[in-house]
């Protein structure tokens, strides 16, 4: 059975076609031939992922599921959240990095999570996973692994950031694969 997953990341993908049943074959954007831009205007990541699949079924009747991801800073009131990825308001993380570190200068609570919610569309039903993995915000970037937010980010019960971890580490715990293992589970049942 196909399953299109509303992403172009050909590493997201074989992720999770990796840890999900035979039963399904999972299709990117590009396979399906859809170019367009998603719109992803929601104040949660719940409604930026439900908005991903809602257009895939809308528009090309597929059952599909779509992700989206952040991180919540507790002193920035949950910031920079849905903005993650352009939060100084371009997609430079240097100067996303920069601005997070900006705004915390002073402030003692530095706990923090990144956060994954995946919204599945399966045959006309919405099924919604969730993964966070809690953590805090250092002051300076350290390591060189991984992408976005790493490089500040300690998850609790660890001593280096996601940056320095070897991927496979980060990969156990991360917040993604702990809703793309519920999501598979949940796949894996039906
Ligand atoms: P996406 O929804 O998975 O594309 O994530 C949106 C943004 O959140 C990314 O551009 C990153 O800035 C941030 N982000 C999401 N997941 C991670 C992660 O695992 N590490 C660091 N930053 C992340």
């Amino acid at each position: 059975m196909e399953l299109i997953f509303a992403t172009n990341n050909a590493h997201k993908l074989a992720e999770v076609q990796a840890l999900v049943s035979d039963k399904f074959i999972l299709k990117s954007l590009s396979d399906i031939g859809c170019t367009e831009d998603i719109p992803e205007t929601g104040i949660t990541f719940s409604e930026n992922a439900k908005q991903k699949s809602d257009y895939l079924v809308q528009h090309y009747q597929l059952d599909c599921f779509g992700d989206d991801s952040g991180l919540e800073i507790d002193a920035l009131n949950g910031e920079p959240g849905v903005y993650s990825a352009r939060y100084s308001g371009t997609r430079d993380m240097s100067q996303n990095i920069a601005l997070v570190l900006e705004k915390l200068k002073g402030k003692e609570n530095r706990s923090a999570r990144f956060k994954t919610v995946i919204s599945l569309q399966l045959n006309g039903n919405q099924h919604f996973f969730e993964g966070a993995v809690e953590g805090k915000i250092i002051d300076e970037l350290r390591g060189t692994e991984g992408f976005g937010y790493d490089p500040i980010f300690i998850p609790n019960g660890y001593d280096e950031t996601f940056a320095e971890m070897p991927l496979e580490q980060k990969n156990k715990i991360s917040h993604r694969s702990i809703a793309v293992q519920k999501l598979c589970a949940f796949l894996n049942s039906q």
